[in-house]
């Protein structure tokens, strides 16, 4: 079968025939229909991830799709390691499998649940958001800072949602899609600080989703802090979870000395098995639902598996996931 593979960390993965899948005890072969290429996978294969160094290789790619079962049924599946889902056919466990609605194209269900579990968490677990409060999306024109935005206000019932991101055409956009306020990223850092700290005086955050660390990152930690030991005190919940703007910043300590700014992660690792646990029973099939009815929208450009080396290292238009097709 065709099936996209790395044999070095660094260079980009291709699409080459190995040998077909074989059955395996309480696990089901099925035909994949799309696999989304996520930011995750991006970095495991460029060796930056911090997971990178648990691949074995060469090694298949992917790590989840929309794959038609044996009966017929369209369902979203995890990768049941070594296994990859960017490949004619994967294992499947029926048991973990969440059925794709009718009415939900294969290219949005294999694109939505990464980053819409993500937008998912990071407000509800990790962010503890409620009904009301005020909210931050760093990197909100990427695909899951959009996700964000959309979920914050139609599903969290956020009080005021500031989108913060490079792309003005994006930005607008997602005004209709929940943002009361846009701060576009400027070259100038400070510009970026003060338009943020104007946005923390009118409407105190209760929580900052942070896709994008580096420059950003620093002038939003900068922003909330008290430059006043009598300060009024206000808890900000600020979550990191990308690193597209840089993996590493500068904090100086009297930032989070100066305001009741709580530092927290998101990923692999930070959220417990029982949260985990309720990602394929309740979290996804909710996420469809709302794809179904048009509460979320999710924006996909398909390719053919065999043009994954190309397409790896694109730059995708703003907020538009790309996805492999067998
Ligand atoms: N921890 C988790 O569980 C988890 C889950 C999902 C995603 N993530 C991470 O979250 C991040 C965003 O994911 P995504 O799915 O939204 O990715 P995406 O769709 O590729 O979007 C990337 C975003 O980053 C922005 N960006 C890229 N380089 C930038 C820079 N130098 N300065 C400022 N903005 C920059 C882009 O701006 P433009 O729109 O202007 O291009 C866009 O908003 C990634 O690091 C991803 O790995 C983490």
């Amino acid at each position: 079968m065709k099936a996209v593979m790395i044999d070095e960390l660094g260079l980009p993965p291709v699409c080459r025939q190995i040998p077909d899948v074989q059955p395996s005890d309480g696990h089901e072969i099925a035909r994949v229909r799309a696999a989304a290429i996520k930011n995750i996978e991006r970095m495991l294969v460029a060796g930056t991830h911090y997971a990178s160094t648990q691949l074995s290789l060469p090694a298949q790619v992917g790590m989840d799709a929309v794959a038609e079962l044996i009966d017929g049924r369209r369902v979203y599946a995890g990768a049941i390691p070594p296994g990859g889902t960017m490949a004619e056919h994967m294992l499947v466990d029926p048991s973990m499998t969440v059925p794709v609605p009718d009415d939900v194209d294969d290219a949005s269900a294999a694109a939505l649940p990464n980053a819409g579990v993500s937008a998912w968490l990071s407000l509800e677990h990790t962010g503890q958001l409620r009904s009301g409060q005020s909210v931050l999306v760093l990197g909100a024109t990427g695909v899951t800072g959009a996700l964000a935005v959309q979920l914050a206000k139609h599903k969290f019932a956020a009080g005021h949602v500031v989108a913060v991101g490079r792309n003005r055409n994006r930005l607008e956009a997602l005004t209709e899609a929940g943002a009361d306020r846009t701060i576009g990223i400027m070259d100038d850092p400070g510009r970026l600080r003060s338009a943020i700290a104007k946005a923390h005086t009118d409407h105190p955050f209760d929580l900052v989703l942070d896709h994008l660390w580096g420059e950003p990152a620093e002038q939003a930690l900068r922003a909330l802090s008290g430059d006043d030991l009598a300060a009024a005190y206000h808890r900000t919940r600020f979550v990191q979870i990308g690193e597209m703007a840089g993996h590493s910043i500068t904090l100086a300590a009297s930032t989070l000395r100066s305001a009741g700014t709580e530092l927290l992660g998101q990923g692999g690792g930070s959220i417990s098995p029982e949260v985990f646990g309720r990602v394929t029973t309740e979290i996804i099939p909710e996420l469809f639902d709302m794809l179904a009815r048009r509460t979320l929208t999710i924006d996909t450009a398909t390719h053919p598996i065999e043009d994954v080396r190309s397409v790896w290292n694109q730059t995708m238009p703003s907020g538009t996931r790309a996805v492999l097709v067998p």
